[in-house]
């Protein structure tokens, strides 16, 4: 379904949110924002349980962040699910995590079809548990043809091994030192065609990138919010698009 003022003001349309959704300038929202869900594991021990109810309510806000998304006509989603430097949780976690992504991924296809919504993976997938990695080829396949939103998933993805491995493939193609440019390098990395995010948002209150795509967030705006992933809401997903709004992009340049 194409973007529609009537299904966004339907989407927000609790006391508050109609009032908010009023200033926001729906033709000047980010092509791509990027997340770093963070905060499930802290969520979960703040109400004594374990850190895996923390990421299974973790999905629910992702769930929820992506259905305001797609509301809201926003073309790109980055998720950051899973570091290259999160494999060094306990065993117990990881398995948890990588059996999570299968069936989350199966239980939430349906709604990838309805909002026509196309998945998108970036990191080392090779690495993963098999079934983790075909449930993930099964909704890339039945995915493909979709438009509206591209939802793109970072697991097991790291921006330094993806800078790496760009270098890599440059080599192996066989070019020369003058003409590697900038737009060549992104052309080799995982986020090929798409547009750099406009917007990064970090939950959990931490202020550091952690290793999410180191080269595209070059001039993204920041939007950091204490609260944890699983509390983050299509509320916070619109204080966040406010802020945006309010900021001055320099690009560098001077008045
Ligand atoms: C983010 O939540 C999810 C993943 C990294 C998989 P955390 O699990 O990092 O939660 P905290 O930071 O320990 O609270
Ligand atoms: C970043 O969160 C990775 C994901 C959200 C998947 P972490 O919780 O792993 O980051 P650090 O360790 O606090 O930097
Ligand atoms: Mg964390």
């Amino acid at each position: 379904m194409p973007f529609s003022e009537k299904k966004l003001h339907e989407f927000y349309s609790e006391v508050g949110e109609s009032e908010r959704l009023s200033v926001l300038d729906t033709s000047a929202l980010p092509a791509h924002i990027a997340i770093i869900m963070d905060g499930n594991g802290r969520w979960a021990e703040k109400q004594g349980l374990s850190r895996s109810k923390g990421h299974a309510a973790g999905v629910d806000a992702l769930r929820e962040t992506i259905t305001a998304c797609v509301r809201l006509g926003i073309p790109v989603l980055s998720a950051y699910a899973f570091s290259t430097e999160n494999w060094k949780r306990p065993k117990k976690e990881v398995d948890f995590l990588m059996q999570l992504f299968a069936d989350t991924l199966i239980k939430e296809l349906p709604l990838f079809h309805q909002e026509e919504v196309k998945l998108k993976l970036i990191g080392d997938l090779s690495e993963l548990p098999k079934k983790t990695q075909d449930t993930f080829q099964k909704g890339l396949r039945e995915t493909a043809q979709y438009g509206n939103m591209t939802l793109v998933l970072a697991v097991n993805y790291g921006g330094r091994a993806e800078i790496v491995r760009a270098t890599k493939r440059i080599v192996e193609q066989g070019y020369k030192p003058e003409v590697l440019t900038e737009d060549l390098f992104a052309q080799n990395l995982y986020t090929e065609g798409l547009p750099d995010p406009d917007l990064l948002i970090r939950t959990s209150g931490e202020m550091r990138l952690s290793n999410f795509l180191l080269f595209q967030l070059a001039y993204a705006e920041f939007y950091l919010t204490d609260t944890l992933w699983p509390d983050f809401s299509r509320s916070d997903l619109l204080s966040a698009l406010l802020a945006y709004q309010k900021r001055n992009r320099r690009f560098g340049k001077a008045k």
